[in-house]
């Protein structure tokens, strides 16, 4: 099934600064394009000396700004621009470019326009990991954020010249998902001052990928989640200004930017681990995991022999939901001898993966498991790509989405889950 066409009509500036990620930027304007997006380019004079102007040229049709004094322009084109665009996508944000920007200065053509823009403004930051880990880096991004700006990135991963560790840029898909995401949230194009961290103050927890139950040491039981909606779901989070927990079964993902990732393997490893981290106080949990029902009776020490004909016995797991709902039951009942009783957190999310009859499996879940929502998905639809097609349901009803991508399904999860708890009208587990 082709992807839908989700960046439709919009208008984006792609600015690009002066790092070797500004490669990547190429990619980013075909992606953009790809998905419906008019796109129009801003370089650094910097940036031109990692890609030519005239790449852009020829795939536009229109040479990028570079110079604002260009006697070629007719009028502000800085002001044209940002009055143009429904959104402002930076990649690569290089360590200049934040300073520049949390100090508010607009001495180039980049700055200028992104002064000028009247829509969304996302930055994709990439430099090395010790120019990303300086203070001043840390200071301006929290500026920044705390000024309305959104981020993707930057991910952990190699680097062009070979090093390796948190500066990569975010591969261009994910900053295409992280902008739809963006303005899906925002129903279009709005003002940078009017984003919202919304999450800020929550903390939540969020599991992603599949659990690997081990035959022997070389064999194992496994499925074919890939971790991208776990890890959508964790950096949109993230991006909204929550504490965010991710844990992850065996992946091939980087741990999401400012994100706290414990990587496990065994369904019993992660109730391990969601049991201790929800015992410390969560707000939401999201179990976005692939978790496997059984494992083998037993694990062999070495490799198992060909030996004719084998039946595999297989035992229960523990169902990691469904305990945390029976337990937040319990304290709903304790609760209710108090005078002034009270919802438990945390708010339980948790996913139906089926092959048939998708909503009706998705309401037993609900029931069940005792949760407050089931985000239902069809196992051709939800795995391992970046869209993803679900139902919500609720108490309340079914709630039926368009295809979208991962990125905007996970906003549209952590909607559910502020009205959710606003409803219940929840205290956070922080206290704050
Ligand atoms: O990772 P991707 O490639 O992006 O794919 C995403 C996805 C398809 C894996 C995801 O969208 C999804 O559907 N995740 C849930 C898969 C699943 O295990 O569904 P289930 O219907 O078997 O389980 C219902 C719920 O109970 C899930 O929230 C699951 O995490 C949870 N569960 C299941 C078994 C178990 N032992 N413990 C659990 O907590």
């Amino acid at each position: 099934m082709l992807p839908a066409v989700m960046l439709s009509g919009k208008r984006i500036v792609v600015g690009i600064g002066g790092g070797i990620a500004a490669f990547k930027a190429v990619e980013l304007v075909r992606e953009l394009g790809r998905r419906g997006a008019e796109v129009r380019v801003v370089m650094t004079p910097a940036a031109t000396r990692f890609v030519g102007p005239v790449t852009f040229t020829g795939l536009l049709g229109r040479p990028p700004v570079v110079d604002l004094w260009d006697p070629s322009y007719a009028g502000e084109v800085h002001v044209e621009l940002g009055d143009w665009a429904d959104a402002m996508v930076v990649a690569p944000a290089t360590m200049n470019v934040l300073a520049r920007l949390a100090q508010g200065q607009a001495n180039d053509a980049l700055l200028a326009t992104l002064a000028c823009a009247r829509g969304l403004r996302l930055l994709a930051p990439a430099m090395h990991p010790s120019m990303w880990g300086q203070p001043a880096t840390q200071r301006n991004v929290e500026t920044l954020r705390t000024d309305g700006w959104h981020f993707c990135g930057p991910v952990d991963g190699p680097l062009a010249n070979g090093a390796s560790g948190v500066g990569r840029m975010a591969e261009p898909s994910v900053i295409a998902d992280a902008l739809e995401a963006a303005l899906a949230a925002h129903g279009g194009a709005i003002g940078a001052a009017q984003a919202t961290e919304d999450l800020r103050g929550l903390r939540v927890l969020v599991t992603a990928g599949p659990t690997y139950e081990d035959l022997d040491p070389v064999r194992f039981l496994g499925n074919r989640s890939s971790g991208k909606m776990g890890f959508a779901l964790a950096s949109r989070a993230r991006a909204r200004g929550a504490e965010v927990l991710l844990v992850s079964g065996p992946v091939a993902l980087t741990d999401p930017a400012g994100v706290t990732t414990l990587r496990v393997r065994s369904a019993r490893e992660m109730h391990a681990a969601v049991k201790s981290e929800v015992a410390k106080g969560v707000d939401v949990v999201i179990m976005a995991a692939a978790v496997a029902d059984y494992r083998p009776a037993e694990q062999a020490a070495e490799k198992i022999k060909k030996a004719g004909e084998r039946a595999l016995e297989l035992v229960r797991n523990p169902d990691i939901l469904a305990e945390l709902g029976a337990e937040r039951a319990e304290r709903a009942t304790a609760a209710a001898h108090d005078t002034e009783p009270r919802s438990p957190t945390p708010v339980l999310i948790g996913f139906a993966l089926e092959t048939t009859d998708v909503e009706r499996y998705a309401r037993g879940k609900l029931v069940s498991k005792r949760c407050d929502l089931i985000v239902a998905n069809e196992a051709r639809d939800g795995f391992a790509g970046d869209t993803n097609r679900a139902h919500l349901v609720s108490a309340d009803g079914v709630q039926s989405l368009d295809t979208m991508s991962k990125a905007a399904l996970a906003d549209r999860i952590w909607d559910a889950a502020l009205r959710l708890r606003s409803a219940a009208q929840l205290p956070t587990a922080t206290g704050n």
